[in-house]
């Protein structure tokens, strides 16, 4: 992950790059730092552990200026977080800052140091800043010197590079690892994510994989593979960034989650809009070549990471009941690494918030060089427009959630859900299902944002119910069907930011093992809607209250489950049992949000994650 800016301008650079990181410290927050040319072959370096306001502080006490910079927010992966860990790191006249993980970085620091290089991290960018150094002796020219020292690197990696005796310059290079550049009035700029420069830019170019970029204070070039094995200049077009500027602000809310989780009604209703017809959905706003793709698909192969991961797992529900294809869903770090069998008409369907994690990039391109020929096609739902994903996918269904702050995902989440909802409707369309049924479904999906508004009154109830959760060390997660990944991904957001260790187990499971664990230190958590495996639930529930297990259930009004000693009952709104998975999430994630926050977390950032996963 590590977040990166650089800027090259007419006046100082360093209010833009920190600005920019703090913009980019959801993708790493455990150190940072930043590099000026001060003067012409004079470098300013300043890093700092822990988050971007550390090293602001340490820079209001020694400050840096310069028309030319690069700087970065760390989330370690080579070494732990340090300040000599920390980047910019510093070669001679040259400094570095990367985003991604060099892979040969032992055997290129075995061959610097033979030449007398002194490593001074245990980072795996260090070398990358010492080959750019000794390629700089020895090309005279920077942008060559970055070119060269590419070529020696295998792994991923978006990198920002500045030469201390040309303030008039920084240089850029993807691959495998976003980096875009935006276009300013007073200078250009370089950023892991349009996100942290929308303070000096609306226009961004999006570099492919294998791009160097050469910017200044009035343009850039950007040289890119033209077929030869050569690099050449290439135009990329210009894009405007579309969306609000997200980080205006928590508005009323005390956290980025909370105003998150209340925003999902609206972002529902927008991933909602122009797809639905009077009693169908419309198949073609989903893209030119959605008809075709998804009339050919016989089976589907769904894969994702994480929260995307449980999207995909209470999709394969739906369209295995409501379309009839067979689904099987994987998480993408051992999907990238398998042998799959594909038969032919396999949909690759990937999920992503961000469409720029690298497990879930991986897969999508392990299956098309394995299996190329028995694949339609892959499709992607995403919520990152012109993200990697976005692009190297056939075609891709954006969930609309609006740019998600917190690290941990609650929007993104219940818009893949719809997302996915509407594609299963769409395979139902054109695999003979029955219309009435997909009519009806229609009809509640235009009513969902209304009902999650609904869910979303219990907070007050949950918040309360959260005082007395916080105090416990392990928790069990319950439910059946649909409902298992909502168990699943309830568990998942409390431990992620309470660090209150969570399990999730399909109800039916309990007593194959996990029972052994209930007693009154172990509360256990458990999803009840109606539906034709709630009468199997209570049993389940039983089972846990015989052994004096403490209960916490949603329910659905009608589901004949009562607070009694020991069972707690929280009523969600009633629903039908396709669209529960969605409004039952939301209670689920308001309870690991009041734990978290009475256990004084940080809700936003929580220890040792990061918001987009760029590294394997
Ligand atoms: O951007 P993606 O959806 O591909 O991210 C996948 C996971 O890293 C992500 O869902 C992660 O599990 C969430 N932070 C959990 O809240």
């Amino acid at each position: 992950m590590c977040g990166i800016v650089a800027a090259v301008g007419s006046d100082n650079v360093l209010p833009i790059l920190l600005e920019g990181l703090k913009r980019l410290e959801y993708r790493g927050y455990d150190s940072a730092g930043v590099a000026l040319i001060e003067a012409p072959g004079r470098l300013g370096r300043a890093r700092e552990v822990g988050k971007v306001a550390a090293l602001e502080r340490l820079l209001a006490s020694a400050p840096l200026t310069g028309l030319a910079g690069v700087a970065h927010t760390r989330w370690a992966t080579h070494g732990q977080p340090s300040q000599d860990n920390a980047h910019p790191h510093v070669s001679g006249r040259v400094a570095v800052v990367h985003n991604g993980i060099i892979e040969n970085h032992l055997v290129l620091k075995n061959e610097l140091v033979a030449e007398g290089y002194a490593f001074t991290s245990e980072t795996d960018t260090e070398v990358v800043a010492h080959l750019i150094e000794r390629e700089l002796q020895r090309r005279g020219d920077l942008l060559a010197a970055v070119e060269a020292a590419v070529a020696r690197l295998e792994g991923a990696y978006a990198l920002g590079v500045i030469d201390a005796d040309r303030p008039d310059r920084v240089i850029g290079a993807r691959h495998g690892s976003p980096l875009v550049v935006g276009i300013g009035e007073e200078g250009y700029y370089l950023g892991s994510d349009p996100l942290a420069l929308l303070p000096v830019t609306d226009r961004f170019l999006y570099l492919e994989d294998g791009d160097l970029v050469e910017a200044t204070r009035t343009g850039c070039v950007v040289h890119g593979w033209c077929g030869n094995g050569k690099r050449t200049p290439v135009v990329r077009e210009p894009m405007r960034y579309e969306h609000d500027d997200p980080s205006v602000g928590k508005g009323e809310f005390e956290h980025y989650m909370l105003k998150e989780i209340y925003e999902q009604p609206v972002a529902v209703a927008n991933a909602l809009e122009g797809r639905l017809g009077s009693d169908q959905v419309l198949i073609e706003a989903f893209g030119p070549r959605a008809r075709q793709l998804l009339g050919e698909t016989r089976q589907i192969h769904l894969v994702a990471c994480g929260t995307s991961y449980h999207a995909g797992l209470v999709a394969r529900y739906w369209i295995e009941e409501l379309a009839g294809i067979p689904c099987q869903v994987e998480v993408a770090s051992e999907y990238r690494y398998r042998d799959v069998v594909a038969p032919p008409g396999t949909l690759l369907m990937t999920l992503s918030q961000s469409g720029e994690t690298a497990d879930t990039l991986a897969a999508l391109r392990h299956a098309r060089a394995r299996q190329g020929q028995a694949y339609v096609g892959a499709l992607s739902i995403c919520n990152v427009p012109g993200s990697s994903l976005v692009r190297e996918s056939d075609l891709s269904l954006m969930t609309h959630a609006g740019p998600e702050i917190g690290v941990a995902s609650t929007k993104a989440f219940t818009t893949q859900l719809t997302a996915l909802m509407l594609v299963t409707l769409g395979l139902r369309q054109l695999h003979g299902g029955d219309g009435e049924l997909t009519a009806r479904l229609v009809h509640r999906l235009r009513y969902l944002p209304t009902l999650l508004g609904d869910a979303l009154k219990l907070d007050a109830e949950i918040a309360r119910i959260a005082q007395r959760f916080s105090g416990y060390r392990h928790t069990l997660f319950l439910g059946r069907g649909a409902q298992m990944p909502i168990a699943q991904e309830g568990a998942l957001k409390l431990k992620e930011i309470s660090y209150i260790h969570a399990e999730a187990y399909a109800a039916g499971e309990l007593k194959h093992g996990p029972l052994a664990l209930i007693d009154a230190s172990m509360p256990v958590v458990a999803l009840a809607p109606m539906d034709g495996l709630l009468d199997k639930l209570k049993s389940n529930l039983q089972e846990v209250r015989a052994r004096g297990g403490r209960l916490l259930v949603f329910a659905d009004p009608e589901s004949g489950l009562e607070a009694a000693d020991g069972m707690t009952v929280v009523n969600v709104p009633a629903c039908c049992r396709f669209l529960a998975p969605l409004v039952y999430t939301l209670p689920l994630q308001l309870l690991a949000y009041h734990v978290a926050v009475a256990r004084s977390t940080d809700v936003d950032q929580p220890r040792n994650l990061a918001k987009s996963v760029t590294v394997e």
